[in-house]
């Protein structure tokens, strides 16, 4: 519940923001490049949201990346996603562990290339005790194909005996997503106008609220992130306080 001060006294970690980063092509066509010059956009506007969230008093940020559907775009499309993930991880490792940024990956990695996957583990492993803020990047991720993993998982555990169907609860599922130990997010925001949820963190959303904005992820910034949050009357005024 909010106070008067707009501070969510039931939320002392912190808010969650989840983003679905949506409408790099578009943007790009617009300027009449290719897809790709869209992406790149795209990612520094990611790494600005990511910068504005201890400012914002958002806590935990997870970014929609790539999709357990996004394999049906061309191979050429791909190759450049993948390529950008690499770079990106690349050129930002070392300036989000300066930040306190704790990253995690989300998502099933057996299909990504060997040279990203081992990127991703080296990042969260780097950052694994930092706690200023949590950014979760879903890559090759589906909510279903989450559900589905943990579901598989929980089998097996069964089948071990070491664990009682009977005693399977919402928590147990927790423990078993991909997300466990992070707390649901509180807001959605999807930019680019379009108002669909995309597979994206079907569990763990169902008491979230959602933002659509017409505005395309290369255009969204800070100004707009903090706009999303005084919509839903969650952002933490701190008034310069700590
Ligand atoms: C959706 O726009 C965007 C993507 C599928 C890629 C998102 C990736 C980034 C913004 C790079 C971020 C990098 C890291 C490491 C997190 P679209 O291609 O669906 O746009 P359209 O709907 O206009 O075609």
């Amino acid at each position: 519940m909010n106070d008067q001060s707009g501070i969510d006294s039931e939320k002392p970690n912190g808010l969650h923001v989840a983003f679905i980063m949506d409408g790099n092509g578009r943007w790009a066509k617009a300027r009449r490049r290719p897809r790709p010059f869209g992406h790149q956009a795209g990612a520094k506007r990611t790494r600005e949201v990511v910068e504005a969230c201890p400012d914002l008093g958002v806590k935990y940020v997870t970014l929609y990346a790539f999709s357990t559907e996004n394999w049906k775009r061309s191979r050429a499309e791909i190759t450049a996603l993948m390529a950008l993930f690499r770079y990106t991880i690349r050129k930002t490792a070392r300036d989000l562990h300066a930040e306190g940024a704790r990253v995690r990956f989300i998502g099933d990695r057996a299909p990504l290339d060997k040279k990203l996957i081992k990127l991703m583990n080296e990042l969260e492993e780097l950052t694994r005790d930092n706690d200023r803020v949590h950014v979760t990047v879903a890559l090759n991720y589906g909510g279903r194909d989450e559900i589905l993993r943990a579901t598989r998982k929980m089998a097996e555990a069964v089948k071990a005996g070491e664990l009682e169907p009977a005693e399977i609860s919402e928590d147990t599922m927790h423990d078993y997503l991909d997300t466990a130990g992070l707390p649901d997010p509180d807001l959605v925001v999807r930019t680019s106008g379009e108002s669909r949820t995309s597979n994206f963190l079907t569990w763990q959303t169902a008491y979230a609220e959602f933002e659509f904005t017409d505005t395309l992820w290369p255009d969204f910034g800070k100004e707009q992130f903090a706009e999303a949050l005084d919509k839903f009357g969650l952002r933490e005024r701190r008034y310069g306080g700590v």
